[in-house]
């Protein structure tokens, strides 16, 4: 049983076999957290919590001056009685007050997992995981607060989400409702965040938690390539592969916060959840709302072991559909070669070439539809432009499926350009506020997703694409923010629900298109990994990881994105050179390498490679087919960091250990640089291995402590991989 409840001091405590997470209910009412980390064997309540006087903490109960809420740990503070830290609810009445008491009343302890209304979330069978129920009362306004904590058997996972219910019969606004709130008892953390830009996508961003808040935000309307909705908590000692380290992740793709506030006595307070900023939910007697999932992870083993737990639970318990466990299919996208500028023969000759090189899959990406030449038309027409197309979608699907070619298709479906047939026809089918001026982003405007007949629309319009013409792949695009957030068809005390209703209306459009269509794969994309978030993961098992497809610049957004991402979701392509982005020059190997440390892709002008690279890519193709299980499936361990010096390094190992493939990135060639030896890791001390170019045999355990030997090259963006396999 992983969840004991202690009747006698109301002492839960979630456990597995690496973990711990208790929590209190400190004088019959207030949920205190008592611990989380390491698995202790018995908490039996007595211990930890010590209660002192202080000026200038309030004390709820008068004869009681030690007891305080100014420093309480608790599990879901709220506003108003003294706790002077960043509440995890704000709920405004009628008379406009916003104070909220929220007591501890029942709890109830379930096998497996409920699911959340209408939110992607992870999932698990009754045998996988257990979850603790709370539920909390306040007897003025008859909120019931439900909080959830989900702990799986065999991962060291915590998940926990909240979901809000009106019980009275006032009309209640909701002003905040994160999913996660954890006091940690004492500072001494760094925070780690993945934050950067487009076309630089999660760069690895650590910063010491001091008194004050540190906090990572999205407004854009979509979790955004700016930060992701992640931060890792990580003991002041903690590194890569030792110390103590805590993850926290929001499955939710729209606007979030994240934040760690240390206080005057050197507590930390962690949370994570929907931003406040510009929310407000109308809560009516006999509603309802819930606050999206957040996953959390407790690693002993540094920062890689908190990564691979997350890979392992979103690939078996949050991913879903037919290519779950399969591996993905290597495939060339047209966009990087000829752009908006293409026509049936040219995807023919293009798909002949595709098939003779030995890829699985041609995707069309943008261009393909309306009478779509550049960026400034069409998107909301989801019609086979026939003049590049004459002959059709399901014509051209049929010849590519000949060529034993699978057939994938691009669509922008949140989108809509003012120059379309679905613009002239809708022109309020787009996000607004009034009669005010439009925003554009890329020539673009943003469908208000938050109504029903748009969604509506788009499941129509794509659906219709995909039944008729045998697609097996959607890259579904995303390729602005969102600004003038209102709808029309809400209220005027609703209108602040429009960002979260965009996100609800998306994940319904998402979840109806990939269960009528279950055999296509779809990836996800915005301007490249602009909504790489766990989920979009839930509905779409991988996505385009940057539209920066220059291979130094991929070392980088590769790195951080494993941070919590698995490889399987990272699409990586091998692209021309000079690089698109960059206008850099970088080996065809080396750009082969970085693209194979990834679900692995190319995006460059077939027909025009010479015999050489032609030849060259027929190999890198053959290899990737042979190591995809252990890259796609296995686990991976970061060697070395590109965020700390000119080497890259990573390894992937087969769950039986008996496969691995190893590469090592080199950016400047620097004057008499040393022989270095790279070391190893996740291998089996006691296997034998055989390299596979060398055939020079190895001990797992020599190749972990004593490393392999790498000498300088000569010249700038170097590669080098190791195939091992296991002998005897
Ligand atoms: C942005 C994507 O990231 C690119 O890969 C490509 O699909 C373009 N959009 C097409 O407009």
């Amino acid at each position: 049983m992983p969840i004991l409840f202690e009747p006698q001091n109301k002492v839960f405590h979630l456990y597995n076999r690496h973990q711990s997470y208790i929590l209190q209910i400190v004088k019959d009412k207030y949920p205190a957290h008592i611990y989380w980390g390491k698995r202790v064997g018995t908490y039996n309540g007595c211990g930890s919590l010590l209660f002192l006087e202080r000026g200038f903490s309030p004390n709820p109960y008068p004869y009681d001056r030690n007891f305080s809420l100014d420093w309480l740990p608790q599990e879901y503070p709220s506003y108003g009685n003294g706790d002077f830290r960043s509440p995890a609810v704000t709920v405004q009445r009628e008379d406009g007050s916003v104070l909220s008491e929220l007591y501890y009343r029942s709890y109830q302890i379930t096998n497996g997992k409920p699911r959340l209304l209408g939110l992607p979330a992870t999932y698990a069978a009754d045998d996988e995981a257990q979850t603790l129920e709370l539920v909390l009362y306040d007897r003025v306004t008859c909120l019931q607060l439900e909080l959830y904590y989900t702990i799986f058997n065999n991962c060291d996972v915590i998940t926990r989400w909240a979901v809000l219910k009106n019980r009275g019969t006032e009309r209640l606004k909701l002003l905040r409702i994160l999913s996660a709130n954890v006091d940690f008892r004492d500072d001494a953390f760094d925070m780690l965040t993945l934050s950067g830009g487009y076309i630089n996508e999660r760069n690895v961003v650590k910063r010491p938690v001091l008194q004050g808040t540190q906090l990572v935000e999205s407004c854009r309307g979509v979790s955004s390539p700016q930060e992701n909705p992640f931060f890792a908590l990580m003991r002041r000692d903690a590194t890569e592969d030792y110390g103590e380290v805590y993850g926290f992740n929001l499955v939710y793709s729209g606007n979030f916060t994240a934040s760690v506030q240390a206080d005057q006595f050197h507590t930390a307070r962690a949370a994570i959840g929907v931003n406040p900023f510009d929310f407000c939910w109308l809560l009516e007697p006999g509603g309802e709302f819930t606050a999206p999932e957040a996953v959390m992870v407790f690693s002993s083993n540094g920062l890689g072991g908190m990564s691979r737990t997350y890979h392992d639970v979103y690939r078996s318990n949050l991913c879903r559909g037919e290519y779950r466990d399969k591996e993905r299919p290597l495939l060339l996208n047209g966009w990087e070669a000829f752009g908006f500028n293409f026509d049936e023969n040219k995807i023919l000759t293009y798909a002949e070439k595709a098939s003779e090189i030995g890829f699985e899959m041609l995707v069309l990406d943008d261009g393909w539809f309306g009478k779509r030449t550049n960026d400034t038309c069409s998107l909301g027409d989801w019609e086979c432009n026939s003049e590049k197309i004459p002959n059709g979608l399901s014509a051209l699907s049929q010849t590519i499926k000949q060529k034993g070619l699978k057939f994938g298709l691009w669509f922008e479906p949140e989108a809509i350009s003012e120059d379309s047939k679905l613009y002239r026809a809708h022109p309020d089918w787009c996000l607004h506020v009034g009669q005010r001026p439009y925003t554009e982003g890329r020539n673009q405007l943003v469908l208000d997703l938050s109504r029903t007949d748009v969604c509506r629309y788009i499941v129509g319009s794509v659906s219709s694409v995909l039944s008729a013409s045998g697609i097996g792949y959607v890259k579904w695009d995303m390729n602005r923010h969102l600004t003038e957030i209102g709808s029309p068809l809400l209220p005027a005390e609703r209108q602040r629900e429009t960002a979260h209703r965009y996100v609800l209306g998306l994940y319904s459009v998402l979840e109806e298109l990939t269960s009528r269509f279950p055999h296509v794969l779809f990836e996800s994309c915005s301007g490249g990994g602009g909504r790489f978030d766990p989920g979009m993961l839930y509905y779409m098992p991988q996505t385009w990881t940057s539209d920066n497809t220059d291979a130094a610049c991929r070392l980088s957004i590769q790195y951080g994105t494993s941070v919590v991402y698995p490889p399987v979701s990272m699409c990586c392509h091998v692209s021309d050179c000079p690089n698109w982005q960059t206008g850099r020059e970088t080996p065809l190997a080396t750009r082969g390498y970085v693209a194979m440390s990834g679900n692995m892709g190319y995006e460059l002008d077939i027909t025009k490679l010479s015999g050489k690279d032609t030849e060259e890519i027929k190999n890198q193709i053959k290899i990737y087919k042979e190591i995809r299980n252990t890259v796609q499936f296995g686990d991976f361990y970061r060697l070395l960091s590109p965020f700390e010096g000119e080497e890259t390094a990573w390894i992937f190992v087969s769950k039986n250990q008996e496969k691995a493939v190893a590469y090592d990135f080199r950016t400047l060639a620097k004057p008499f640089a040393p022989i270095t030896l790279l070391k190893l890791k996740g291998l089996n001390p006691g296997f034998r291995y055989k390299e596979s170019e060398t055939g020079e045999i190895f001990g797992g355990d020599e190749l972990m402590n004593i490393g392999i030997a790498i000498a300088p090259e000569s010249g700038d963006f170097t590669s080098r991989m190791w195939r091992l396999e296991k002998i005897g």
